[in-house]
């Protein structure tokens, strides 16, 4: 799918984003992994997250749709799930091959973890080496020192738990190992380098599984079990950050977005934009679940290119799509360095961006770990999102502030996170619609 954009007015308007991804693929793993039935509400269906819903039912686990948000997971417990008949397809999804894997390295089963062409080239040995030190046998593909998916994982029901400082600031990693620290034998200790997200954590506790977290470190002692919840997902910031930096960056938009999740580890978006000079109020923020929620309020205005510190680059690690858009669009200059974890994400994200933006006229430098973006106006043109749906959202947000018409190609995988993009940014005002070769 190719997407046209007009250009259109400032943003206007009061909507709600779909559930936030990482806690949908979170709630619907430990759900499945609990004694007891388990409704989530507000569920994600995106396709990253049906994903990890299929993986689920594939071992074995009945989970029935109430309605396209609202899932019964039918819990197996932690030593209920079954050898799947075929490997398991992650699609597009980090998320959900990093996380499964952490649970099949325990199992008394072998399993094969696949994906697409866009998670085939995603490093996995940060999940393979110490899944392996902890006793796990898993085969990957392996190249120039790296391995890759498929991995075939052959489970071994006496992994040793593990003490690991990681390597780098991975959710995707931390919860993995966390996943098989369930399962292991002794006490998990695990050292972070940075904050990331803090969902397992919350989850796990909530599922009353007993951790020790002081600053960034994690303890978890097995044997347990988990215990049934009944949850609600609030909207994901992720999907919201291209409605806020899109009405952040206009002069005249004012958006109010319902119900977003305002985890402290995810707001990067918000102190970054606001640094660059954004109108950006959070409303009543409440907890729900555990995750701190609120409905966030954008005034756009001209914003001011700065240097983005780097302790916020952990918070807004998926943001940079839009954070270049927002910096096109500054005046002055904005310089972001520790972002190298972009060129892992589902496109070399430093790349492709700078790509896509030169096209429209914008200068820029590329270093090894970021970018400095000298802000000017945007022009027409035709860019390619090379099927990440981030880079794709992000090219639609610049319509808004481009001197003509912008055409994306490669739009699909909008689906698997933000099914309703389009339709939303409509309603806003946007003028998005699809369009043939
Ligand atoms: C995620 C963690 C992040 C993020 C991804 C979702 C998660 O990845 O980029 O979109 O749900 O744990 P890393 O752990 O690789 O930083």
């Amino acid at each position: 799918m190719n997407l046209l954009l007009n250009p259109n007015p400032p943003l206007q308007g009061e909507i709600s984003v779909p559930g936030d991804k990482s806690l949908s693929h979170r709630t619907v793993i430990l759900s499945a992994l609990a004694e007891g039935n388990s409704t989530i509400h507000g569920f994600l269906t995106g396709k990253d997250c049906l994903a990890t819903v299929e993986a689920m039912c594939h071992l074995g686990v009945k989970i029935d749709f109430l309605d396209p948000e609202t899932l019964l997971v039918h819990g197996v417990g932690l030593h209920g799930l079954q050898a799947p008949k075929q490997s398991i397809d992650c699609g597009n999804s980090g998320t959900s091959m990093r996380l499964l894997a952490g649970i099949l390295a325990a199992q008394p089963f072998t399993s094969v973890l696949k994906g697409d062409d866009s998670l085939q080239q995603r490093p996995m040995e940060r999940i393979v080496l110490p899944l392996q030190q902890m006793g796990a046998r898993i085969v990957g593909r392996e190249v120039s020192g790296r391995i890759f998916s498929p991995l075939e994982i052959h489970g071994n029901t006496s992994l040793s738990a593990i003490d690991y400082e990681m390597p780098i600031a991975s959710a995707q990693v931390k919860s993995c190992l966390l996943l098989a620290g369930l399962y292991a034998k002794g006490q998990t200790s695990l050292k972070e380098k940075g904050a990331s997200r803090d969902h397992t954590e919350r989850l796990l506790q909530s599922f009353g599984v007993a951790l020790s977290i002081a600053q960034n470190h994690i303890i978890l002692t097995s044997p347990t079990t988990l215990k049934a919840q009944e949850i609600y997902i609030p909207g994901d910031i992720s999907s919201a950050a291209f409605f806020i930096a899109g009405a952040a960056m206009v002069p005249g938009s004012h958006i109010i977005l319902r119900q977003v999740g305002v985890n402290p580890r995810r707001i990067g978006i918000i102190s970054i934009l606001k640094l660059m000079g954004a109108d950006i109020t959070i409303h009543g923020p409440r907890l729900i679940c555990g995750e701190p929620i609120a409905d966030i309020e954008i005034k756009g205005t001209k914003l001011r290119g700065i240097d983005v510190p780097s302790e916020m680059v952990v918070s807004a690690i998926d943001e940079f799509p839009i954070i270049f858009i927002a910096a096109s669009c500054a005046s002055g200059t904005t310089h972001i360095r520790g972002i190298e974890e972009l060129r892992y994400k589902e496109t070399d994200r430093i790349e492709v961006m700078a790509k896509g933006l030169k096209i429209l006229g914008v200068s820029l430098e590329v270093f090894p770990d970021g970018i400095l973006i000298n802000g000017s106006s945007l022009n027409e043109g035709t860019v390619v999102s090379h099927g990440d749906h981030r880079v794709a959202m992000a090219f639609a947000m610049a319509s808004l502030v481009a001197k003509g018409s912008i055409i994306i190609r490669d739009c699909d995988n909008i689906a698997t996170s933000f099914p309703n993009f389009c339709e939303l940014a409509n309603q806003l005002g946007m003028s998005i619609h699809s369009i043939e070769d």
